[in-house]
């Protein structure tokens, strides 16, 4: 590398460098503060409602079963199943005015880490199940997946 490119990379390293430090404090956990937890898993969530209920429409009949868009929606779903619960440890782990968290979750953390891995293992089972096309195979697995929502907003969310 001539001098001249070295500069030049240095230069460019070092805006790219500071464009980082503005951007974010450094830090282990993600988010900043409890409020900033709390939109990102709700945030999450309603992206796994959207997906969850146009499946839905098709399970039930609703709307015409179109197997590619149901594929999406399930891969989707796998994708996102992994995506709020981080948010529920760390700065999230105080509960806010504006989120409908019970304080049972972290009085009983165990059971709700297993209760999101089943939510997880279902979502997985459904993209597999959605492969097959055929509605005999999906709707079990749609049903098997609904049930853990249930279980888990059952005793950890308001409402
Ligand atoms: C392991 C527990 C758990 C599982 C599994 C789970 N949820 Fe939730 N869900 C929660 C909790 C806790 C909240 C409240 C979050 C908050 O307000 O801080 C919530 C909130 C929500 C919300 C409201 C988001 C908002 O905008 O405030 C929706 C919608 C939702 N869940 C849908 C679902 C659906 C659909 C499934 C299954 C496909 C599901 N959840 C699975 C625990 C769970």
């Amino acid at each position: 590398m001539k001098i001249k490119n070295i500069a030049t990379f240095t230069l460019a390293f070092g805006v790219a460098l500071s464009a980082l430090q503005f951007s974010a404090p450094a830090q282990a956990d993600p988010f900043t503060n409890a409020e900033d937890a709390v939109k990102y898993r709700q945030s999450a969530l309603s992206l796994v409602r959207a997906n969850f209920a146009h499946m839905s429409g098709m399970v039930r009949g609703e709307i015409e079963y179109d197997a590619e868009a149901f594929q999406e929606r399930a891969n989707a779903l796998k994708h996102l199943s992994h995506i709020p619960f981080d948010a529920f440890s760390g700065a999230g782990y105080n509960v806010t005015e504006n989120s409908d968290a019970l304080p049972a979750i972290w009085e009983n953390w165990d059971d709700f880490s297993e209760k999101a891995e089943a939510f997880k293992s279902a979502a997985y089972e459904l993209a597999t199940a959605a492969e097959s096309e055929n509605m005999r195979t999906i709707r079990p697995r749609f049903m098997a997946t609904a049930r853990t929502c249930q279980q888990c907003h059952e005793g950890y969310r308001a409402d």
